[in-house]
């Protein structure tokens, strides 16, 4: 079978690196890709990945058997649409499904309709209503910019001040068009949990849970970002939760959708967050998560590239994923100034083989010179060991080995 993979960061390395191992597999193409990748397959970073016209048109190019697509951004373009138009096998969903990601209020409509729990919320395109809206709140406040902002689009703050301050800097155009509207929560709190599935014809089988760290610094401080590490497995987490949520979130989700119209294929990324009242859904995205992919990647022993091809052509109903019991650390390498205006250009040394650690390329670029940072999120370093302390033990070593100027990474990921 011949694979394009759509995108180009540490969890396409990841899903390539995983895809390539199956029987199934010919070739995989990556669009970008990236230097990881490029090691692993081929590269098309000529083509745009949002363009749906230009995807369609590579797959013809060089007789694609499936598409699977990593990131939000296609499947929120339409690309999932225009593959299926031309009957090219797909995985992720299309534009309708995808706004389960690209509009957080068209989320919690579907949750609201579905009875799933989550946060109470309100959304706001006007700056005065949003404003008394805060007013009338108890802090902590939550802002989140409706659309797609990469991660970086939430601010939780105990501050009445930088919340408004928040309200005006996504109205008044930080995240573009994503942020030309605005939903307010309800704070919650308690552990967070990532659920996966592999959603197809009203199915969804689950990935294992893992837990992922949005804060730029240790302790659970600074901004957002896109995720500065994960491990999984999670030691605080049994099949139960796994089994409520595909009763009470994911099989809900799908049947809403379904009731709308929307058929859903694809995966199928779900916030939780474990309140003293119960799980709560914190956000839906329509893809796998990053930088959770890296650590689920490596302890899958199931055949993903013979689920997603069912999946893509409707039946996955009775399918169940393996699993090693080996634990998985990724510590994240961070470029500096993310995530603001993070540094490119930057040489990158030590990139070697380490024992039980895997190196996920993620905003990384070919130079006259070797390899180079080209964004916020360098690379991921993936330890594996028989305990948890051992994965960290193997991943933090490498982290500490691999080197750029400025490098950043935080030291408590997956701490006990
Ligand atoms: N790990 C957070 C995300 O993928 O959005």
């Amino acid at each position: 079978m011949k694979v394009l993979l759509l995108g180009g960061g540490g969890r396409e390395h990841a899903l390539g690196w995983k895809l390539i191992q199956s029987p199934l597999l010919d070739r995989l193409i990556s669009c970008p890709g990236n230097p990881g990748l490029a090691t692993i397959g081929d590269v098309v970073d000529d083509v745009d990945p949002t363009d749906p016209e230009a995807i369609v048109h590579l797959c013809g190019a060089h007789g694609i058997d499936l598409v699977v697509v990593g990131p939000e951004a296609p499947l929120a373009a339409g690309v999932a649409d225009a593959l299926e138009a031309s009957r090219i096998p797909v995985f992720g969903p299309t534009r309708a499904g995808a706004r389960l990601e690209s509009s957080k209020s068209f989320a919690k409509e579907i949750m609201a309709s579905a009875g799933i729990p989550t946060a109470g919320s309100a959304t706001f395109a006007d700056r005065d209503a949003a404003v008394i809206h805060l007013e009338r709140s108890s802090g902590p406040y939550v802002v989140k910019a409706d659309g797609l902002a990469a991660g970086k689009g939430v601010l939780v703050t105990e501050s009445l001040e930088s919340a408004i301050d928040w309200v005006d800097d996504c109205l008044g155009g930080k995240f573009g068009d994503a942020g030309s509207s605005i939903v307010l929560e309800d704070y919650l709190s308690g552990p967070e949990v990532s659920l996966f599935y592999v959603c197809a014809d009203g199915d969804a089988i689950p990935l294992q849970p893992a837990r992922d760290y949005k804060r730029l610094l240790d302790g659970d401080e600074g901004p957002n970002t896109g995720g500065m590490g994960s491990f999984s497995p999670l030691e605080d987490i049994d099949d139960t939760l796994v089994d409520w949520t595909t009763t009470h979130v994911a099989l809900p989700t799908l049947r809403e959708l379904a009731a709308r119209g929307i058929d859903y294929t694809g995966f199928l990324y779900i916030g939780l967050i474990l309140t003293s009242d119960g799980p709560k859904v914190l956000e839906f995205n329509c893809r796998l998560g990053d930088p959770e992919t890296e650590v689920l990647m490596p302890r899958m022993t199931s055949d993903l590239l013979a689920v997603l091809e069912a999946g893509a052509s409707g039946g996955i109903a009775d399918f169940d994923f393996s699993w090693s019991d080996r634990y998985a650390v990724n510590v994240v390498l961070a470029a500096p100034g993310y995530p603001d205006s993070p540094q490119a250009g930057l040489a990158i040394t030590g990139i070697e083989s380490f024992s039980d650690v895997h190196i996920f390329h993620a905003a990384t670029r070919e130079s006259d010179t070797g390899v180079e940072t080209s964004g916020g999120r360098v690379l991921n370093i993936v330890g594996l060991g028989d305990t948890l302390s051992q994965a960290r033990e193997r991943a933090y070593g490498a982290a500490h080995q691999i080197d750029f100027e400025g490098k950043h990474f935080r030291t408590d990921i997956a701490e006990e």
